[in-house]
């Protein structure tokens, strides 16, 4: 494919919004040693695309301009490179677009289980995002204050100035490069769409339903009182399904005309979040919740606090200034009630094991709305309003 063209949507520099994407004609990328070359068939697109469009990875990402978004992709494989062993050309997949050949600099830390990171900023535009990079094997989160402390949680120390791995860009093309190692095989029962679905967003509700809240999907293990945020979004819509698999009693919130479809999904009680009730986060059945799957935004830890349990524990997706302060506040004074912000590892087994399940029947990716990759920027436009039910996705 070298020298072949394709259309692709691009922006050529910070915000402008959906009118800043252009439907333009680049060259085919070509797959290094251990990357496959999809000819993609759907893409989904994530808040991440859109922020990253405002800036609030600068200077990381996007690593140059003019910049292709979208990071979840599935398609065809139509070539691989020579270090790739797991698949061939003709073979449907799903996958993640992570680079790894970006260099980041930080200032200063503290390792000790959270580490301390001064992370010069410039005009960010949106101080309340939240940034996951992936350090040689290490999770770092950064958070956007200006000039100020951020904070990273890792298990190892690092040193100062690495090459990163950074959720990075490619997905809204006619053809996109990805590692082997967040690329997995897509069964002929799982459509393209359902699969683009996938990545982000029910790789971080499995990672905060698995790993941080610790519950079993298999259902084994004492049932625990979840709360779910935003479950009628990306990230929520796959974490109801997900807890319910868990055998957890789950509480959810959403809007009112979304009642219905998130039962639907398992949920066993369901808060409209602009009544009273829903505002306070108030179980109907008066349950103190274990865990907080928090996908919303901007609700006080005072909302939060009486309704946990004696350990109960918040897993705030996109923590703010405020929730910053509060996770340190509680995690340096040893309190059992706790605030955690939740950065997505992304890992190619994980993506398997929910591929199966939609296999399965066991989880469905719910669509919103399907854009042609000539109108990405009605899509990109439905994500930043804030309000689709499942995953926005783009067809070329
Ligand atoms: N930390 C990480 O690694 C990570 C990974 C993935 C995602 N995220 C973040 O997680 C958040 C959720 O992502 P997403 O893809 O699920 O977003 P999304 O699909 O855009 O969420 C939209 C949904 O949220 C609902 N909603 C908005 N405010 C609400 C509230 N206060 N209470 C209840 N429901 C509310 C909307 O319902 P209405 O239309 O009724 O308002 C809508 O259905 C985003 O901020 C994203 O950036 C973080």
């Amino acid at each position: 494919m070298a020298g072949k063209l394709m259309h692709a949507v691009q922006y050529f520099g910070y915000g402008g919004g959906p009118s800043g994407l252009k439907y333009v004609e680049v060259p085919v990328p070509i797959p290094k040693k251990d990357e496959l070359l999809l000819k993609l068939e759907a893409a989904s697109i994530n808040p991440f695309d859109w922020r990253i469009q405002k800036g609030v990875l600068r200077p990381f990402l996007p690593r140059k301009f003019p910049h292709i978004p979208g990071t979840d992709v599935a398609g065809e494989v139509v070539e691989v490179g020579s270090g790739v062993k797991s698949f061939k050309a003709g073979d449907k997949v799903v996958a993640t677009i992570y680079h790894s050949e970006v260099s980041a600099t930080y200032l200063g830390m503290w390792n000790a289980g959270l580490i301390l990171v001064i992370y010069i900023s410039h005009s960010i535009p949106d101080s309340s995002v939240i940034h996951v990079l992936h350090f040689e094997g290490k999770t770092i989160l950064v958070l956007d204050i200006m000039c100020m402390v951020s904070s990273m949680m890792l298990e190892n120390s690092c040193s100062k100035s690495r090459c990163a791995e950074f959720l990075d860009g490619g997905g809204l093309a006619e053809f996109a490069v990805t590692k082997e190692r967040l690329t997995v095989s897509r069964p002929a029962e799982v459509s393209a769409a359902e699969a683009a679905g996938l990545p982000i967003a029910g790789l971080t509700a499995h990672q905060v339903l698995t790993q941080d809240a610790g519950i079993n999907l298999d259902g084994s293990g004492p049932q625990k009182n979840i709360l779910i945020t935003a479950a009628s979004g990306g990230v929520g819509h796959y974490a109801v399904q997900l807890a319910k698999l868990g055998n957890t009693h789950v509480t959810a919130t959403c809007g009112a005309r979304n009642i219905d479809f998130v039962k639907s999904l398992g949920a066993d009680e369901v808060l409209d979040y602009k009544t009273p009730d829903g505002a306070a986060l108030k179980s109907p059945s008066g349950k103190k919740y274990d865990a907080v799957i928090h996908c919303a935004r901007d609700i006080p830890w005072s909302t939060f606090e009486p309704n946990l349990s004696a350990n109960g524990k918040v897993f705030d997706l996109t923590p703010g200034p405020g929730a910053m302060m509060t996770f340190a506040v509680k995690k340096l004074t040893f309190s059992k009630k706790q605030l955690l912000p939740v950065l997505l590892i992304a890992k190619g087994e994980n993506l398997d094991y929910l591929v199966k399940l939609v296999k399965e029947g066991k989880l469905k990716t719910v669509i919103d709305s399907k854009h042609s990759l000539s109108k990405a920027e009605d899509a990109s436009a439905k994500s930043i309003d804030g309000h689709a039910t499942g995953k926005i996705i783009v067809e070329p």
